[in-house]
């Protein structure tokens, strides 16, 4: 598979050398009052309540706006292809599931796309929208249950998953989507490194923007949910059975940095996701498996506050690969491979 090329580099961003991005988005509120809305409050997040099993990303405004910016950094790097959304080759589909679907925009934008298909979103915390268009559904409820849609999808979508599960739990993610699929039906992911890289050197070796990756995963690791999934995905949908397995790979820029324009966007826009996401990505990894001790809130604010302050830097030309891997279950419909 092609390594993308270096990013070229825009001259004239040196100029920005202050905030390039007013923070003006808009943010989502509820007032209904159920305990799975109301959440659970730790470290000044709000975080899902209806599995037991603790999920390390919080579920509040913050991180909603982090997840509107993902999306729009996706879309941004496929804006070329005809459908940005999936790269699957599925044109008629009747049913699309999106696993943790967060905000719901992807369900909501798929199925604008395809209004004779019934697009589901499904997450553990339910999405803070008012509305969404007649053919999709946005549902609350735990993937690692036993599934009890009815249907068999035509396409499983996920993205941006890292950290949702045990290595066993992505096993039964894999073997539950396979076995819901139709036969010739796709699975398709799309997840990002957290680590920080450059083409060119810009980043100074000791910078902290250089101990982001490195430090997440390692508390990820010590948590027993890697953040790895990046690398892990393909090898794990293989082993599921799914045949005709294709990767796409993405360097996402951050900051407005690159020469190129569509680039460019996408880095202004995955400026806005890294400043509004990474105290959420952070907090719960941190405070509870953070070394040499797990830290305390405030030492994740300030060791956040400078990452962020890091970021605003234009002379660092920073990016970070995205992976997206579409695969198809076999037409013949074969079982489940046991994954060992
Ligand atoms: C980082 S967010 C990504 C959201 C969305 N896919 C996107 O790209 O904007 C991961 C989502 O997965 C959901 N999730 C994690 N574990 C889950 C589970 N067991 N069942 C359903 N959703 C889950 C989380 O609640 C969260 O909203």
């Amino acid at each position: 598979m092609a390594e993308p090329e270096a990013i070229a580099v825009d001259p004239d961003t040196y100029a920005l050398e202050s905030t390039y991005w007013p923070d003006d988005w808009q943010s989502e509120t509820t007032s209904i009052g159920s305990s799975i809305y109301r959440g659970l409050i730790e470290n000044g997040r709000r975080y899902q309540a209806l599995r037991n099993e603790e999920y390390l990303i919080p579920a509040d405004d913050a991180q909603f706006e982090a997840y509107e910016a993902g999306h729009l950094v996706a879309l941004i790097l496929e804006s070329s292809h005809g459908n940005p959304f999936f790269r699957s080759p599925v044109s008629s589909p009747e049913h699309i599931l999106d696993i943790g679907t967060g905000k719901g925009t992807w369900a909501i934008d798929v199925a604008d796309m395809f209004p004779n298909a019934t697009v589901r979103g499904v997450d553990l915390f339910p999405p803070p929208v008012s509305w969404v268009p007649p053919n999709c559904v946005l549902e609350v409820d735990d993937i690692q249950q036993d599934w009890t849609w009815h249907e068999k999808f035509d396409l499983i979508h996920m993205r941006i998953m890292l950290g949702s599960f045990a290595e066993g739990e992505w096993d039964r993610v894999y073997k539950q989507c396979y076995d819901n699929l139709k036969p010739g039906g796709w699975i398709e992911q799309l997840e990002v490194s957290p680590v920080i890289q450059t083409d060119d050197g810009s980043l100074p070796p000791d910078n902290i923007l250089n101990d982001w990756g490195p430090n997440v995963l390692a508390c990820g690791e010590r948590a027993g949910r890697s953040v790895n999934t990046f690398d892990q995905m393909t090898k794990r949908i293989q082993s599921a059975g799914f045949t005709n397995v294709h990767e796409k790979l993405y360097k996402w820029p951050i900051g407005p940095w690159p020469r190129d324009k569509e680039l460019k966007e996408a880095g202004m826009v995955n400026h806005q996701h890294w400043s509004s996401g990474l105290e959420g990505w952070g907090m719960w990894l941190l405070t509870k498996f953070g070394a040499p001790h797990p830290w305390s809130q405030e030492e994740v604010q300030v060791y956040c506050a400078r990452l962020r302050n890091e970021l605003m830097n234009p002379r660092f030309h920073v990016w970070h690969r995205g992976r997206r891997v579409w695969a198809q279950k076999p037409l013949d419909g074969s079982p489940t491979r046991t994954n060992k």
